[in-house]
């Protein structure tokens, strides 16, 4: 990571953590046990990567980061209930999460399941809050959340993961590939883009960022397969090896682990590319892309 990254991701964390509090019900609003369990597993850590990529987009685009806040927090939001149920035993069955015991695990199944589903659910309720401005509406937010995260994306990404475990024959990777886009960067992506939908974007500045997030969101679900492999459970605050102890397809049981790590910067390469039109203004995405590629958690 460059030195002048550093204190930025730290500061935008900072703003991201205040937000989501501020968004959220108090952990003492009725009924508690939900409260406290979407506030257990939103604030256990994580590195807020797609509120920060929506703040970034938006400044990329001449916005303030202040009205990308409400689209910030609803994609953490949606991501840790997508992270909630990931773990769930029905799931992957993890227990480490944030490098904390996972939400089943401290509150019990029944309250885990309706924790996400109520994250999934203040998501939109809080990204209705996004300003519009002349070229998108608040239909128009809510939408390019709810078909990145809906049943032709993020879910069909889950379901084809689900499917494709346990077994013996490695899917092809054309499959594969279309697995890692939908689960992973699609959701990635409409936090780039709605970040610079509530800074007014132009169509072509939003084609670029969608060039740009499509292949930041590739590399980012490799970089997660190869760190699987690579990394400790401690490290990684969530249980490594797990996907070959299910038998999963992954970018390195099909290619190994040298060939993952050439697509994975090829495609930061490609990301980097797309920035081209933003010049100096997307100097901070450009330095996410090159963080996410040599981060090791
Ligand atoms: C983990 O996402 C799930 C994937 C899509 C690979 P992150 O690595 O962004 O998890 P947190 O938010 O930092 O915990
Ligand atoms: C998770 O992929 C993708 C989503 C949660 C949508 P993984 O199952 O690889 O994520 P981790 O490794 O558990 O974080
Ligand atoms: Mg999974
Ligand atoms: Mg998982
Ligand atoms: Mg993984």
């Amino acid at each position: 990571m460059t030195e002048a990254l550093k204190p930025y991701l730290k500061e935008r964390v900072k703003i991201v953590d205040k937000a989501l509090n501020g968004f959220l019900p108090k952990a003492s609003v009725r009924p508690a046990t939900v409260h406290e369990a979407m506030r257990y597993s939103l604030f256990a850590g994580g590195k807020r990567l797609r509120p920060i990529l929506s703040l970034a987009a938006a400044e990329a685009c001449d916005g303030s980061y202040e009205n990308a806040l409400a689209p910030a927090a609803a994609v953490e939001c949606l991501h840790t209930y997508t992270l909630i149920h990931d773990d769930l035993p029905c799931m992957d069955d993890d227990d480490l999460r944030r490098g904390m015991p996972t939400c089943h695990v401290k509150f019990g199944e029944g309250v885990a399941v309706l924790a996400g589903d109520g994250l999934l659910t203040i998501s939109f309720e809080i990204l209705a809050k996004t300003p519009p401005t002349k070229r998108y509406d608040v239909g128009a937010y809510v939408t390019e959340l709810a078909v990145a995260s809906g049943s032709r994306n993020l879910i069909g990404g889950q379901i084809l993961d689900l499917e494709g475990e346990g077994s013996d024959v490695l899917l092809t990777p054309a499959q594969l590939k279309f697995i890692h886009q939908s689960k992973t960067a699609a959701l990635l992506t409409a936090s780039i883009r709605l970040g610079a939908m509530s800074a007014n974007a132009t169509p072509k500045k939003l084609e670029a960022l969608t060039t740009y997030g499509q292949s930041l969101g590739l590399a980012f679900q490799v970089i997660d397969d190869i760190l699987d492999v690579t990394q400790t459970s401690e490290k990684l605050g969530k249980s490594a090896g797990k996907d070959e102890a299910s038998n999963k397809s992954t970018y390195p049981a099909l290619f190994g682990l040298e060939k993952s790590r050439k697509e994975a910067a090829r495609l930061t390469k490609q990301a980097h590319e797309a920035l081209k039109p933003f010049g100096k203004k997307g100097r901070r995405l450009s330095e996410i892309a090159d963080y996410l590629l040599d981060r090791d958690y």
